[in-house]
């Protein structure tokens, strides 16, 4: 059985001289979580925010009516221990890291878990999910990017589907209660099948922020996923 769908507008594609503001209104907009893209311009060739921008927003991301919001860090960066430290104390929810960028991916869960933040690991188009048969059962989340990382705006991958197929019976045969995400890509158009192929969670940055209703473009995915 699927946990209820969650929309996580990635703030990559907000506009960074007003990001509270606009962590705010997509909020309001109905978004369930606040996607956060951290690059090192090392594993990946751009660079964006560390843990102080995310400190700095945690007062934000809540509802009007107070509710927090939770903050989904996702790190492409390498190392990945020590800023996941950060994360963790700059108010992150749950992180999220690739395994082909930590040394000790059993042990950077851990670090994660041990600070009382949810854990996630994250696959490339072409990384394999092997690593999963010896980890599953300590994630919260297990994220598959449908584009590769560093950009938002790109095309989804197709490939992504079986990926994320095959994701959906490891997770249904571990019996835990893991979400299960799709980074980059997603639109009104796709989303739908992303949710078919075993997709709970959807992240969209340039499908939401570069439209001038964010709540429109949300609705649009909700009624796309209900029907
Ligand atoms: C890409 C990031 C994505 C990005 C998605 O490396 O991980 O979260 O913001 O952007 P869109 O939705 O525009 O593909
Ligand atoms: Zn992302």
């Amino acid at each position: 059985m699927k946990p209820p769908y969650r929309i996580a507008p990635s703030i990559l594609s907000a506009d960074f001289a007003r990001l509270g503001e606009e962590v705010r209104n997509v909020i309001a907009a109905g978004a369930d979580w606040i996607h956060f893209d951290v690059m090192d311009n090392h594993y990946v060739p751009n660079l964006t925010f560390g843990p102080m921008v995310c400190q700095a927003l945690k007062p934000h991301a809540k509802t009007a009516a107070g509710v927090a919001v939770p903050i989904d860090v996702h790190l492409m960066i390498q190392p990945v221990d020590a800023l996941a430290a950060s994360f963790a104390e700059a108010g992150a929810d749950l992180i999220s890291f690739h395994p082909d960028a930590s040394g000790h991916v059993h042990r950077s869960i851990q670090a994660i878990k041990g600070q009382g933040v949810k854990a996630g690991l994250v696959f490339n188009p072409a990384q394999p999910l092997e690593v999963l048969d010896w980890v599953i059962d300590d994630l919260d989340l297990i994220l598959i990017m449908s584009v590769n990382p560093g950009f938002g705006g790109q095309g989804f991958i197709d490939s992504a589907l079986r990926k994320v197929e095959a994701v959906r019976r490891r997770i249904d045969a571990s019996g835990k209660d893991i979400r299960l995400e799709v980074d980059g890509g997603i639109k009104t158009d796709n989303i739908a099948r992303v949710a078919a192929a075993g997709a709970d969670t959807f992240v969209a940055g340039s499908a939401i922020f570069g439209k001038p209703d964010y709540a429109a473009v949300i609705q649009a995915m909700r009624s796309a996923l209900a029907a």
